[in-house]
């Protein structure tokens, strides 16, 4: 049921080759990329059983002998999947960085349980971001959200983190990583994490592949513009390689979906105006996008400008 695909870049040459194969790393100087496919994972919500979470997409770069993973995910139990899949992709090698895109927990609750394999991983995160963090936590949030989204299964310890300067620059192996806080994604105080030696953006929740948007928090027009100005500061990033956090599998990575993302958002704007119920928003969506995952976040995302979400 859990799905696993490992795709390597190879940054020494111009081109980008893509390697369908965990086991090639060891060939490659300079750094290499794998992403990690989670699979949706199914959630309790307003007493339905058929809604699930999106796919959520983990990337790892890593140089001869350190890494630096992309997010974490939300569960104890995916935690421990990540840890696998980290263990054999790049056996030997230290993970020296967690690095956190954005606030919402989806993206960083299992951290603690991968510092427990990994004691040496720091995680790191804007200004912003740490304190998205440690408000995930607060009751009664946690418990009416997460909790009861995924009963039992979230790490309720706050994980630690390490502020990045202002400037968002880390550094691994000599190559410059950059936290790009470009402000408004699916929420607020949402980074990009661009690697200019790979031509690589990691898009967290500003940028999408094929799963529906979250528009809980993005309620008003002035806040989707926002949105759409932040896709722009990724467009400007000329990226050649985008990795998306919630994307489907067989996606590609692509810079694509920066556009494709600013598309999702000027449907649901229209869609919500010509809707009278959250029901014919979904549907009209469903009958655009029917290629899209996440059946959750697309039901929350109808139900709320109709008040009939948590
Ligand atoms: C969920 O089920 C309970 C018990 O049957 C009911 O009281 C409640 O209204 C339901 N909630 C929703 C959102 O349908
Ligand atoms: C986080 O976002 C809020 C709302 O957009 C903004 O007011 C605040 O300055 C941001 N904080 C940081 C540290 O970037
Ligand atoms: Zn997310």
């Amino acid at each position: 049921m859990l799905a696993l695909k490992s795709v390597l870049f190879s940054a020494l040459i111009g081109t980008m080759s893509t390697i369908v194969s965990a086991n090639r790393i060891a060939h490659h100087n300079g750094l290499s990329v794998h992403v990690y496919h989670l699979a949706p994972e199914p959630v309790l919500y307003q007493n339905s059983t058929d809604l699930s979470f999106s796919p959520t997409a983990f990337t790892l770069i890593s140089g001869h002998h350190s890494a630096v993973l992309v997010d974490a995910p939300a569960t104890t139990g995916q935690g421990q999947e990540i840890i696998e899949w980290i263990a054999k992709t790049i056996p030997g090698k230290s993970l020296k960085y967690i690095y956190v895109t954005h606030g919402h927990g989806d993206h960083f609750f299992s951290a603690g349980v991968l510092q427990q394999k990994y004691p040496n991983a720091k995680v790191i995160a804007t200004k912003g971001t740490a304190e998205h963090i440690a408000q995930q936590y607060t009751q009664p949030f946690f418990d009416s959200f997460w909790a009861a989204l995924f009963p039992d299964k979230i790490d309720t310890k706050p994980i630690s983190v390490d502020v990045l300067p202002e400037d968002g620059i880390f550094k691994l192996e000599g190559h410059d990583f950059r936290a790009v806080s470009v402000g408004q994604g699916d929420t607020y105080n949402s980074t990009v994490l661009h690697v200019p030696s790979l031509d690589l953006v990691v898009g967290g929740d500003v940028v999408y592949g094929d799963c529906h948007q979250l528009f809980a928090e993005d309620n008003t027009p002035e806040l989707r513009a926002k949105w759409l100005d932040s896709l722009d500061k990724v467009a400007a990033l000329k990226p050649k390689v985008v990795v998306p956090s919630h994307m489907r599998e067989d996606n590609a990575y692509s810079p694509d979906h920066v556009d494709e993302t600013k598309e999702y958002i000027r449907a649901y704007e229209q869609f919500l105006k010509e809707s009278k119920t959250w029901q014919e928003l979904e549907g009209k969506l469903k009958e655009r996008f029917p290629d899209r995952d996440g059946t959750f976040i697309l039901r929350w995302s109808c139900q709320a400008p109709f008040g009939a979400d948590f």
